[in-house]
């Protein structure tokens, strides 16, 4: 796949670097902004440079992997298209506090989603607490549909630490003629 630069009209989008430590840590320690995430708030550079770590090799070994949202030079968030042997590819997106409300992650993902039509995949997927309305609001500004809500499926580790249903979302993009 390996698209090491994706402009959009306000954005680019590039793999992460070591050197974007202090700007991801940032918001990755903002415990507004990774309330809903995945994975557990950064408390220490050092989980902040792991990260990166293991993102930069996601990023070789894959061709694609997180995407460093750039606006104007200065580094407000991620978004990502994550491939996996066993499981449609997967998208996400983080922006940090001041930039909400923007529009970013939706122009973000939408990048994505056309880097992902252009490589032939056929779907994508992405995860979400249910009670994340802004993020619903985008995968659904970017055309991705409602599926199954899978009961008490994951532990959000920066919210109580009780199972909680996720729901899941996906597009799926018809197959290139000729190709
Ligand atoms: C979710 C997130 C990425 C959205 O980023 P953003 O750049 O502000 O998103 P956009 O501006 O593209 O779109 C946000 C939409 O949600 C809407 N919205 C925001 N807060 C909302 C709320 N509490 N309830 C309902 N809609 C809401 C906005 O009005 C906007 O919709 P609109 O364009 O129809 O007005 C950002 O809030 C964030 O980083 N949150 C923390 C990380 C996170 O939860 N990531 C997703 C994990 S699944």
């Amino acid at each position: 796949m390996i698209r090491p630069e994706i402009r959009t009209a306000r954005l680019r989008l590039r793999p992460p670097a070591l050197d974007d430590l202090e700007a991801v840590y940032a918001y990755a320690s903002d415990p507004a902004v990774v309330k809903y995430m995945g994975w557990p708030r950064h408390t220490s550079r050092g989980m902040t440079r792991a990260f990166l770590k293991s993102r930069a090799e996601e990023f070789e070994a894959r061709g694609t992997g997180t995407f460093l949202v750039e606006l104007d030079g200065a580094v407000i968030g991620s978004t990502g298209l994550h491939l996996d042997d066993d499981a449609p590819a997967a998208t996400g997106y983080i922006i940090a506090r001041s930039h909400w409300g923007h529009g970013y992650a939706t122009e973000a993902t939408q990048a994505m989603l056309a880097l992902a039509r252009e490589n032939g995949l056929p779907r994508v997927e992405a995860g979400c607490h249910p009670d994340n309305a802004a993020s619903i609001r985008v995968l659904e500004k970017c055309g991705l549909r409602r599926g199954a809500t899978l009961p008490a499926h994951m532990v959000f580790p920066n919210l109580s630490g009780a199972l909680t249903d996720l729901l899941l979302y996906s597009i799926e993009f018809a197959p290139k003629v000729g190709g």
